[in-house]
């Protein structure tokens, strides 16, 4: 499979008909940003209903990483799925689940002792975290970052605020959560400008969050995406994680760092906390792991996760099937140095969008680690107004050519093509993006 190629304009004729059916039966809360009807992916491209082949920038929400339907990885399910589809890891034992939390430990930070709690899903992997931390401190206070997204359950909902639309309504949420304000520097909170604001942010968890509100020692844990992910891929300054670190480590709070976005090498490292040699306690992961099979961990400091029997139990997760996929991933990454291209190619499209944003004044900031690239756009570089109507036509015009996009937060897009793209591949997404751009600007 090869493209970008269009076919029939998208959403084409047996697109259309599909949606119409979907409309029907699906859920309305599905958010829906481009009218992609995918029916067979490989490599980087996508191809829909109507066999028009796009180059995928979102991996499917940053899954994808070693590429859409990787042989190794099909190769790993077929043969557990001729062994055995489901065993059940509460009440007895699963094989692979060892060799992948073996694995697991082997990659993400920290060569202290660890154990893992499998689950299916990112919001399962930070609930686990959240009780994992309840039980050891026996406390329920959370310390959690505006604009950050930790999952949709009751208690990951709560700490997920980068919008009022998947909160409203919903009366139930885990109680005890504290929100403080992320260094999103291009519109800085306290309307300050980084070095000279000396991190305020940072200072504010020290004299208003856990001064006024809430007692370190009544904290369970402090959990912080290490880049902010549906927030617009919002990269802090370097000395900002190793500063939050220490101040946990002062306060004694457990640190969660959630990489369910940022980890299997999607920012240019294995996981993003590595940028900044951050070792955090409870490590959530999820989304890339099982490129596509749903998966979710959370890994901690061995001596945290104290619970007892019966504590904590699922029925599938670390479901064998998805174990050996997820083993396949973890070999797949090391083995094509997948990290290396997603810092080498991830520099190259920076660069290019740092050169396009100098020619594109709609373009107002471009952010980002290795394959993780946050462009935001503005009506005015002064006044910053987000130009979201201009973001939106943005990405239907950059689909209508073959190209999908992700939106973020309200004017903003998050770039995550899979970690194996080429340079070549690179650069037919750059031109599509800025002949895409172009008619934005131009109105037409
Ligand atoms: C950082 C982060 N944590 C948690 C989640 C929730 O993951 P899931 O949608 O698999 O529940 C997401 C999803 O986007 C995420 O980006």
């Amino acid at each position: 499979m090869k493209g970008p190629k269009i076919v029939a304009t998208p959403p084409g004729p047996k697109a259309r008909e599909f949606m119409e059916r979907d409309k029907k039966v699906m859920s309305p809360s599905l958010t829906r940003t481009a009218p992609l009807v995918g029916v067979e992916a490989e490599g980087v491209w996508v191809k829909d209903i109507d066999d028009n082949i796009f180059l995928d920038f979102s991996s499917g929400i940053a899954v994808t990483n070693i590429g859409h339907r990787d042989p190794r990885v099909m190769s790993a399910i077929r043969e557990q799925a001729e062994k055995a589809i489901h065993i059940n890891s509460c009440d007895f034992y699963t094989l692979p689940q060892v060799d992948l939390a073996e694995k697991l430990f082997e990659v993400t930070p920290g060569d202290f002792k660890k154990r893992i709690f499998f689950g299916n899903s990112g919001t399962e992997a930070v609930e686990a975290a959240l009780k994992i931390a309840q039980w050891h401190t026996q406390n329920y206070y959370v310390i959690s970052f505006i604009g950050g997204f930790h999952g949709r359950t009751m208690g990951s909902l709560q700490l997920t605020t980068p919008g009022v639309t998947a909160r409203r309504h919903f009366k139930g949420m885990m109680p005890g959560a504290y929100h403080t304000p992320y260094p999103y520097c291009y519109r800085c909170p306290f309307k300050l400008e980084y070095p000279d604001c000396g991190l305020r942010c940072l200072e504010y968890i020290e004299d208003t969050v856990l001064d006024k509100l809430c007692p370190p020692e009544d904290a369970s844990c402090l959990i912080v995406e290490p880049i902010q992910g549906a927030a617009g891929y919002i990269v802090p300054p370097d000395e900002f994680m190793p500063r939050l670190a220490k101040l946990c480590k002062e306060h004694g709070i457990i640190l969660v760092a959630d990489e369910v976005q940022t980890g299997f090498g999607r920012s240019g490292e294995w996981f993003a906390c590595n940028h900044w040699d951050v070792k955090p306690d409870i490590i959530t992961v999820s989304k890339a792991i099982a490129s596509g099979l749903p998966c979710g961990a959370a890994i901690a400091r061995a001596e945290i996760m104290d619970w007892e029997s019966g504590a904590h139990e699922n029925t599938l997760g670390g479901n064998p099937v998805v174990c050996s996929a997820a083993l396949s991933v973890v070999d797949a990454i090391r083995s094509d140095d997948l990290v290396e291209n997603s810092a080498k190619i991830g520099s190259y499209l920076l660069e290019r969008f740092e050169e396009m944003a100098e020619d594109h004044p709609i373009i107002g900031d471009v952010r980002g680690k290795g394959l993780m690239i946050g462009l935001e756009l503005v009506k005015d570089r002064e006044s910053k107004e987000p130009a979201k109507k201009q973001r939106d036509e943005l990405m239907r015009k950059a689909f209508k050519r073959g190209l999908i996009l992700l939106g973020a937060d309200v004017s903003s897009l998050r770039l995550a093509p899979p970690l194996i793209l080429t340079k070549e591949q690179a650069d037919a997404g750059l031109r599509v993006f800025e002949d895409a751009l172009s008619e934005v600007e131009e109105g037409s």
